[in-house]
Formats: structure tokens, sequence, C-alpha cells
């Protein structure tokens, strides 16, 4: 069976037993607190805890979903048997349907009998911080006739919460034999019981006045990497031996070294992603993560003396396979070759220069691998890649630490060096250079849907958006219209916004086929062009009784009115023939 075969196998399966299926969300997640999508439950979080409603949502209490995901925390891995930075994970989540025993049940079936896999053994949680021993998991195993049932402790199967807070819960494994006979993780169930109001961090350090409490609507989160199950199923000794890989790794230069070619499609791959999804290369945060992936393949271009038609076929390759699965990718594949190019045009520069100091360089440590980073760009992996043995006892945290010490004052000086214009994320709507940026440009970015609606209920629905443009300091607003408008009208719309936040409406998110979507009265712009499901954002009270504001839309955006602040226009004029222009912005 393909890979793709696979993927929709195990979705088709879950829609069979009563799942909805939801599309993958973004891989820069709505909840500002976390840097990238490193699981499928992060879009459904305000599922467990209340905040939103699936019933309404999805029509179900269960949702099953093929995720786009990226882990840094696997970036020094990547060349192995089983590592990536990017993957996809699929996933099935209930809130309030099912429990573990559903769960339990549902994984045995699509593993043993659909896909006709035998497990070698599976795990449970051994109890501890308050948490008992999981017996009812134990008894639905053996029950199923799984004999190796494991303990483990809370730093294996014990997940979430992810960012600032949210759900958590023990978990269950489930673990299959690869072809070298070694055994991998493949499937994990997750079952949220609780919620707990702080990170994974201060959870595991049983922080004082801190405590895991009952979750609203209990349910189950599962994960499992497409990839690794492909490989098992397939039968492969390792992931790029799968067809979602070998067609790729073939493309690059076979006197490469293997683990080279594994990088290199790896980080070509997760690439193309994150441009897609709005990531652009810088030297902070998200834009950081991209820049590194980028620049070392450039590196290695340089390096093997690869010509860069090589890393162009691959993205090709890459964005057509993807493309039709993820409609966000299909649709972006001009500036995702664009900013590739433009970053490796950034790069050159700088690297040859680069190379030819670290070859003059005795050997390598923290402090000098610094410099190098600051002089010419390049990173960490770049230098271990290039210095090799000289660099042999350089390691990832030292780097890092002396990373930190500078990074306040190398910033400015830096983005003038790279040329890079220092963005973390771009929508085109939306610029941000970190997470603080990140979140101001979000809460303004809400601002503007309640400022649209605003002006539709003061002026007439005949007002409609002509452009809009966020920076961190405010936001740029051009709307079809045919006059100035009155000190009266421009306080009306403001008072009116002002009185929206106050109410502190519910911002939620739907994905529709476009057709459906359109019915549902959200504006949107007639000129551009949709992908066949699109978001819908709504602005108003939990149950709907009062709708605020409803567009197509990509995001982010505020989970409550409140949190955008106080909105204050600051001007408004003429933009062009029929077009007005306001400048808003916010205060905290
Ligand atoms: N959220 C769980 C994981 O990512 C399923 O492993």
């Amino acid at each position: 069976m393909k890979g793709s075969e696979i993927r929709q196998k195990f979705l088709d399966f879950f829609a069979k037993n009563g799942h909805t299926m939801v599309p993958s969300s973004s891989l820069l997640p709505d909840d500002p607190s976390v840097l990238l999508t490193t699981a499928g439950m992060q879009q459904f979080k305000p599922y467990y805890t209340g905040a939103a409603d699936a019933m309404r949502d999805f029509q179900a209490l269960n949702t099953t979903s093929s995720q786009k995901c990226f882990r840094t925390s696997d970036i020094d891995e990547v060349g192995d048997d089983t590592h990536l930075t990017f993957f996809e994970m699929l996933g099935n989540f209930s809130f309030g349907g099912y429990l573990k025993e559903g769960a339990i049940r549902l994984a045995h079936e699509f593993i043993t009998r659909e896909l006709d896999l035998k497990i070698s053994y599976v795990t449970i949680f051994e109890g501890s911080h308050g948490v008992p021993k999981d017996d009812e998991s134990r008894a639905v195993w053996q029950s199923l006739d799984i004999k190796d049932i494991r303990e483990e402790g809370i730093n294996d199967v014990f997940w979430g919460p992810t960012g600032a807070s949210g759900p958590c819960g023990p978990t269950t494994e489930i673990y299959c034999t690869n072809a070298n006979g070694k055994d991998v993780e493949v499937w994990n169930l997750v079952f949220n019981q609780f919620f707990y109001a702080g990170s994974r961090e201060e959870l595991l350090a049983q922080t004082p006045g801190k405590a895991l409490e009952p979750l609203k609507t209990p349910g189950v989160d599962t994960g499992m990497g497409l990839e690794r199950l492909v490989m098992i199923a397939q039968k492969k000794r390792n992931l790029f031996e799968t067809d979602l890989f070998a067609p790729f790794v073939e493309l690059v230069p076979h006197e490469l070294d293997e683990r080279v070619r594994r990088v290199i499609v790896d980080h070509i791959r997760g690439s193309a992603f994150l441009i897609a999804d709005g990531v652009r290369p810088s030297n902070k945060e998200v834009g950081y993560v991209l820049r590194r992936l980028l620049r070392r393949v450039f590196a290695f271009e340089e390096l093997y003396k690869m010509p860069v038609h090589i890393i162009d076929a691959l993205l090709h390759d890459i964005v057509h396979e993807y493309g039709e699965t993820y409609k966000d990718l299909g649709a972006k594949a001009d500036t995702v070759r664009a900013e590739v190019t433009a970053e490796r045009e950034r790069f050159m520069r700088t690297l040859k220069s680069g190379i030819k100091e670290i070859n003059n360089l005795p050997t390598i440590d923290a402090i000098v691998a610094f410099n190098l980073y600051q002089s010419f760009g390049i990173s960490y992996e770049i230098i271990k890649d290039v210095a090799k043995e000289k660099a042999a006892s350089l390691v990832r945290e030292d780097f890092e630490a002396e990373l930190q010490k500078h990074q306040e004052k190398s910033r400015q000086g830096a983005e003038k060096k790279f040329g890079g214009h220092g963005l973390m994320f771009d929508t085109g709507e939306l610029k941000a250079k970190d997470a603080t940026e990140l979140q101001k440009v979000t809460r303004l970015h809400s601002a503007t849907h309640l400022l649209q609606a605003s002006l539709r209920k003061v002026l007439g629905a005949d007002v409609h958006q002509m452009g809009s443009d966020i920076t961190v300091e405010r936001t740029r607003f051009d709307f079809a219209f045919g006059r100035k408008m009155t000190q009266d009208e421009l306080k009306a719309v403001e008072d009116l916004i002002n009185s929206a936040i106050e109410k502190d409406y519910t911002v939620t998110k739907k994905l529709l086929p476009f057709d459906d979507a359109v019915k549902t009265g959200a504006l949107y712009f007639f000129k551009e062009k949709y992908p066949e499901t699109v978001n819908v954002y709504t602005f108003g009270t939990p149950d709907e009784s009062e709708v605020f504001s409803r567009e197509f839309c990509g995001g982010p955006h505020v989970t409550h009115t409140r949190e955008i602040g106080k909105f204050r226009i600051l001007k408004e004029e003429a933009s062009s023939a029929g077009v007005r222009r306001i400048r808003a912005t916010i205060e905290p």
C-alpha cells in the first residue's frame, strides 16, 4: 500500500466510525505561546476546555485529521532512520464521545485488521503526580489479547499541556517492530482528563499552587506519525526507503553521503510547508527555524557543487506530491520557490567567505562558532557539517547559550548584515518579527474584523473591504465608500467596536467547503481565488444567537474580543476614487 493510501485509509476508517474529517490547521498555531504546531490536538484545544462546541462545529463529538507538524527538537537527529523535522500526524479525537475503551479498540482494529500489522507491545501510565495507575487501559488491552503491557512514567506516557496551559492526561502507546527488528513507537493515545493552568515544565516540577483540575469535556487525542507507520507497513528499514521519501532522495546526487541526502530532503520538505503557511526566513523564532533549514541545504549545495536545479526540482516535486492533500501548499507554489531563491541569494554573499574562514581555523568552540554565525550567517548545523572533527567538541547547548547572550545586542546588526527583512511571520496582511509582535498584530487583526462589521452597520452593507495592512503599530483598512465619513459616523463606528470588545464575544473558526462557507453569509473578497475549503471566523456569543462579524479568513485571531484592548481610530482619508482608508490602533 502506498503512503498516500495509508493516509486515506486512516481517515476513511475513522470517518466510517463516526468521526468528522477535519483538514490540517496551519503550522503556525493560533496559540501565541506555542511556536509551531507539533501535534494534531492543538487546533482542537478549545473543544476539551469547553470554549468551543464540537457538536455545533463538526456535527459530531469525534473528529479525525492528518495534521502538518514540525518538531524543532528533532533537528539534530534528522538523517538517522526515524527522525524528521516536518511530519504528518494522523489522529482521531473525541470530545466527550468515547474514552479509553473506545479509543483502544479503534486503534487495535486499525493496526491489526485494517493494516494487518502486529503489535509488539504497549505502554500504560504507572501513576504519579496524584494520577492513579492506568488499570483501565491495562484491562482493555488484556481483553484484546495483548500480553506485553509495560508501565512507564510521567516523562514518557503523560501528554501535555502544550503552550501556557491546556488539557493533559495519561497515554497508552503502541509499538510495532520494523524491518530491522527494532521496536518503534507508532501510535500515542492520549486520554485528556485534566486541565492544567500552567506549562508542562511547571506540571513536571509540581509547581506549588497549581494542580490538575478535572477537564470540562474529557476526551481522547491520538497521534500517529504517518511516515513511521508507512515504514512499518511497507517493511522498510528507515523512513527514507518508503515511497513517501524514496523518489525525493533519488533526486539528490548519489555520491553524497546518505545522511546528507536525507537531511536535504527533510529540510526542503519542511521549508516548503513553513513558507506556504506564511513563515519567512529571519533571525528570530520561526523565521530562524526556516532560515536554518534552508541555509543548511545551501551550504550542502556549495560544498558538493550541486547545481541549483536539483533543489528546484525537489521543491517542484514536493509541492506537486503534497499540494492535493494540503491545499495551502499547492496554492503557494510560486511563493515557495521565490522565497527559497531569495534566501539563497542573501546567503550566497557570505557563505563562501564563511566556509573559507572555517577551513582556516584550527578548532571551533562555542565562541568561535557564534562569531561565524554573526559574521557570515552560518548556523550551528552548517558549522558541524563543514568543520567536522575540528568542531567535535562543539555542542548545541553551548552555541545556543552564546547566541542568547548576544541576541539583543546582535539583533539589529545581524539583520542588516544578512540583508534579511527580519520577519518571522508574513501573510501579506500581517507581519511580525517575534512572538510579542505576533500577539499585537493578532489583536489588531481581530479588531479589523470588528471594524469592517461596524462600518457596514453604520454606513450600510455596500461597504466592503478593498485591502488591509497590519503592523504592530496600527491597522490600515481600505474600503469601498463614496465620500468622507463625518465625525459622528467615525465616533459611532469606534463606539460600536469598543462595545463589541466589552461584550467579550467568542471568536470561533470553522473550516467549511467553499460553497457552504458562502452560504453562511460570511464576507469575502470576490477577486481572490479561494481553495476548496476555507476558514470562516465568527465573532459572537458562544451559541451564535448574536453574530457580530463573520468573514473568510486565514487567521490568526484572539479567542475572545476582550483580549483586543481599546480600539481607537486615528485617521480617515481618501485612498483612491471611491475608496476610503482608515488607520486605527489599539491600546492595551
Ligand atoms: N498529542 C499526542 C502526541 O502528539 C497524541 O503524541
